[in-house]
């Protein structure tokens, strides 16, 4: 859905995926974002591209990120239900208090979401 800015210099590439709930809430401008909203930030090493060098290619996967929407199951955090992958394996839940704590203080204006839509 939309490109990720490096903030942090994890050299890594990032892209932001919504499923169609997602999509529609974002086209028509829909706050909060309705229940069965999906997001995913995927990740991936910078690598540099083996035919060019200068450029920069996505290199081995690193975090797989989801965030979806229950408003009811996940109320104590804004209805947000947060989960993680890394290298293809599910994060204990119990570590998620950390996203919620970062979104919350930061994201609060769009539904506790960073990424804009990029059509
Ligand atoms: C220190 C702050 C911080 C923490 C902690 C954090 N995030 Fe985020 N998250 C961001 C920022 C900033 C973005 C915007 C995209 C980017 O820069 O990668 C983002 C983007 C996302 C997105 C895409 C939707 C959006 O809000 O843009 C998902 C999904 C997501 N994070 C899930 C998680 C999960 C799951 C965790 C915990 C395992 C987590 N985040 C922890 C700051 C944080």
């Amino acid at each position: 859905m939309a490109p990720a800015i490096e903030a942090a210099p994890l050299n890594e590439l990032r892209a932001v995926l919504g499923n169609q709930i997602a999509v529609d809430a974002y086209r028509a401008g829909t706050q909060p974002f309705p229940d069965g909203t999906v997001l995913v930030k995927l990740a991936w090493k910078q690598t540099p591209s083996t035919e060019f060098a200068p450029a920069t290619v996505p290199g081995a996967a690193t975090t797989v990120q989801v965030m979806v929407k229950d408003q009811k199951k996940y109320a104590a955090t804004g209805g947000w239900g947060f989960g993680r992958f890394i290298d293809g394996k599910p994060v204990d839940a119990a570590q998620h208090e950390t996203c919620w704590t970062c979104h919350e203080a930061r994201a609060k204006a769009q539904d506790y979401v960073f990424t804009r839509f990029a059509p």
